[in-house]
């Protein structure tokens, strides 16, 4: 198996194993909210801000227990927007991850709960990271960005703006500008990968190179944070439901301003390419700026990454920093 896939695979398996056990048990009462929560984290996703997080820390060796916390963290998190985002008085969904949504499942007021308590959980599991040695103003760093990641200026604020345009009738000479969508999928969906990015410098360790790599850290999340959006448009046109593990074709049904209908698939596509070279050009910058030192200090199966080939990006990479531009290949060209 090539270096890079054996990264991904040990921190898939690390990350599934965290999030089972920050889960309260399902025989545990009340069972259907537990079972709920169960339902919704467990078993499926591809864990990109989990792995964006694991990457970001490990590119500045950082503190690898509290970075695994954090990763749990933004997946619960996740997990409650898309409870939440599923639910009949949003996009009324009966399919994610290839299973039924919470609300199908477990009924509409126990998915209303779930979420709520996913999201509690969240900040639970985030603030312990203090028990891993990250410094509490560190830690409180972490909670409030992830806590205005997903607020009315981030997640919240997004969703908002996307019921508030989707099937209204715009007339012909006032669509939905360009302007506003970008703002809304940066919000809605921008705002939490960037979120894992910074949450994984927070668990980095606290000295210049921090400070150091945190500009392009930050230009790489934007431009991938923007990209995902857009490449989940294009799927919802391009893939079909049993690909995606949600229902196919949603945005059109629901009239939903997205970078398909207003730009169309091509420009949709060369779009999310160009935030994709954005995103490696930091790279590349952050890598033109790493000390000769940093690969000593990686873990060891970041090390193993020091004998395996470049990743897509035409100009190699400091191996510290492959992951991340293996999960921007990912954003960019997944299937579902
Ligand atoms: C779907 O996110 C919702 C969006 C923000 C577009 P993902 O595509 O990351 O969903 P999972 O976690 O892999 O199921
Ligand atoms: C959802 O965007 C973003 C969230 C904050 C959950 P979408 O509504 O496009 O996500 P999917 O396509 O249902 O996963
Ligand atoms: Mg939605
Ligand atoms: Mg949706
Ligand atoms: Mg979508």
């Amino acid at each position: 198996m090539p270096a890079q896939n054996v990264w991904m695979e040990k921190r898939l398996d690390a990350i599934e194993q965290a999030l089972a056990a920050s889960l309260p048990e399902g025989e545990l009462a009340p069972t259907r909210l537990h079972e709920g929560m169960r339902h919704a984290v467990l078993g499926g996703g591809k864990r990109v801000r989990a792995l964006l997080c694991l990457a970001a820390a490990e590119a500045l060796a950082g503190n690898a227990a509290a970075a695994l916390k954090a990763a749990c963290a933004l997946e619960l998190m996740h997990a409650y927007s898309l409870v939440h985002d599923d639910m009949p008085s949003m996009d009324n969904d009966v399919l994610r991850r290839g299973k039924p949504t919470v609300h199908v499942a477990f009924g509409e007021a126990t998915a209303l709960l779930v979420g709520d308590g996913l999201q509690a959980l969240a900040f639970e599991l985030l603030s312990s990271i203090t028990h891993e040695g990250v410094a509490s103003n560190q830690a409180l760093a972490a909670m409030s960005t992830l806590a205005r990641a997903v607020g009315p200026a981030g997640m919240v604020g997004g969703q908002a703006i996307d019921l508030a345009i989707a099937g209204s009738a715009q007339p012909a000479d006032t669509p939905c500008s360009l302007e506003t969508l970008q703002a809304m999928h940066r919000m809605k969906t921008g705002a939490l990968l960037q979120a894992a990015v910074e949450l994984g410098l927070c668990c980095g360790p606290d000295t210049g190179a921090r400070d150091a790599s945190a500009p392009q850290l930050r230009r790489f999340a934007a431009a991938i944070g923007l990209a995902f959006q857009i490449v989940d448009d294009v799927l919802d046109v391009e893939a079909d439901s049993a690909t995606l593990g949600k229902t196919a074709g949603k945005d059109r049904a629901m009239a939903k301003p997205t970078y398909v209908s207003l730009l169309g698939l091509n420009e949709a596509r060369r779009r999310a390419l160009a935030l994709h070279r954005e995103a490696l050009q930091s790279l590349e910058v952050l890598g033109s700026l790493q000390p000769p030192s940093l690969p000593q200090a990686l873990p060891p199966l970041s090390r193993a990454l020091l004998s395996s080939p470049p990743t897509s990006s035409a100009s190699p990479l400091p191996p510290a920093l492959q992951p991340l531009a293996q999960l921007a290949d990912l954003i960019v060209h997944r299937k579902s």
